[in-house]
């Protein structure tokens, strides 16, 4: 028993898509694009979207309850409910005590945290603190995004990259050696600009830049986030496994944020791996913030492409800007 607790690991894994799927033609209907364009620029076949005013947690609370099945754990057993968000239906109360409530976890502190995209890995670097000091031991880390109820749909440059989701692990104790190894964070205020979603405070250059009279939507300067996006995603895949001192080589597996099939295989190019080593659904999903590294790493595993032992990389980027990493060895 006594080399348990000295690591970190995923005990459990969910994830939940709103059923309505929203297809390139149907977007052909609403702006002026083409299923061709947005295939060829951004690999995205269709998305799904809530519909009919569901809120954005409720595909966190079947997310949450998936991964606790999943690691075979109730709810009264989570410490900490971490949810990695930035589309929170309320301001307060936080997404994470939403969750609370509906799941039923009346043991758990609760938080919620906004690192856009990037949001599920600071996550697990966040819980994996936590556990790893012994001061909690089951986190529940969900990212639930609504991205589409922030979306100008009049907007072609934005409306048809996003999508709704949400992904949810368990976190809690691994055996030494195993479980979340090396993680990295990063974020870059100054280029916060490029992407941005005003909430409470609009100022003349948000006002501007949106054509919509709605200004609390997604605008994005696309092309410099793809840039920031491509040198981000191998910079910090190449820090995680440097750090840990193996090679690109020994991972089985990159699960890398779902934002555009060519960000992914830029960012691959750069660190010389073959397509095959690098989980892909966006076509499927689009963009759907932090959520779309859990409902990716959900799908691999059910689709049997991580088993125990392998080392798998998870790396994201997004809007802050932001980015960050984790080397993972596969402890399930
Ligand atoms: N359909 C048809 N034409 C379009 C569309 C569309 N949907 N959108 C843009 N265009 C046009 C543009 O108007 C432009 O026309 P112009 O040359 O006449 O001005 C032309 O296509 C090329 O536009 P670019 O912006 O240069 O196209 P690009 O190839 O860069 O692709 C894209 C745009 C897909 C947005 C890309 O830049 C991208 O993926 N960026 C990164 C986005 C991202 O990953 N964000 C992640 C963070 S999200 C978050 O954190 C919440």
């Amino acid at each position: 028993m006594e080399n348990i607790i000295k690591g970190a690991g995923i005990l459990g894994l969910g994830s939940s898509l709103p059923e309505k799927v929203l297809t390139n033609f149907d977007l052909e209907r609403m702006v002026d694009t083409s299923d061709e364009w947005i295939v060829k620029r951004t690999g995205i076949s269709e998305r799904r979207i809530l519909e009919n005013g569901a809120p954005i947690y409720g595909l966190g609370v079947d997310a949450a309850r998936k991964a606790l099945e999943d690691a075979q754990i109730g709810a009264e057993d989570i410490d900490l409910i971490i949810v990695a968000t930035c589309t929170p239906d309320y301001l307060t109360p936080a997404t994470s005590c939403i969750i609370q409530k509906e799941i039923g976890a009346a043991n758990a502190a609760a938080f919620d945290m906004n690192a856009a995209c990037s949001g599920f890995i600071y996550g697990i670097t966040v819980a994996k603190q936590f556990v790893m000091t012994g001061y909690y031991k089951h986190i529940l880390l969900v990212a639930c995004e609504g991205l589409t109820k922030v979306t100008d749909w009049e907007d072609r440059n934005t409306c048809v990259l996003f999508g709704d989701a949400a992904g949810a692990a368990v976190i809690g104790p691994a055996e030494k050696g195993m479980g979340i190894l090396s993680t990295h964070l990063g974020a870059i205020g100054e280029l916060g600009h490029f992407l941005t979603i005003p909430c409470c405070h609009f100022d003349k250059s948000d006002i501007e830049k949106r054509l919509h009279e709605n200004k609390r939507v997604v605008w994005m300067d696309g092309s410099e986030v793809f840039k920031f996006a491509v040198r981000a995603m191998a910079e910090a895949t190449e820090k995680v496994i440097n750090d840990e001192g193996i090679s690109i080589d020994d991972v089985k597996l990159v699960v890398p944020h779902q934002a555009n099939v060519r960000i992914i295989d830029g960012a691959s190019k750069k660190l010389g791996i073959s397509s095959n080593k690098v989980y892909s659904n966006v076509s499927k999903y689009g963009n759907t913030s932090s959520a779309s590294v859990p409902v990716a790493l959900d799908e691999a595993f059910r689709n049997n492409l991580i088993e125990k032992n392998d080392y798998i990389v998870l790396v994201g980027f997004g809007g802050g800007l932001t980015w960050g990493s984790a080397l993972i060895k596969w402890s399930k």
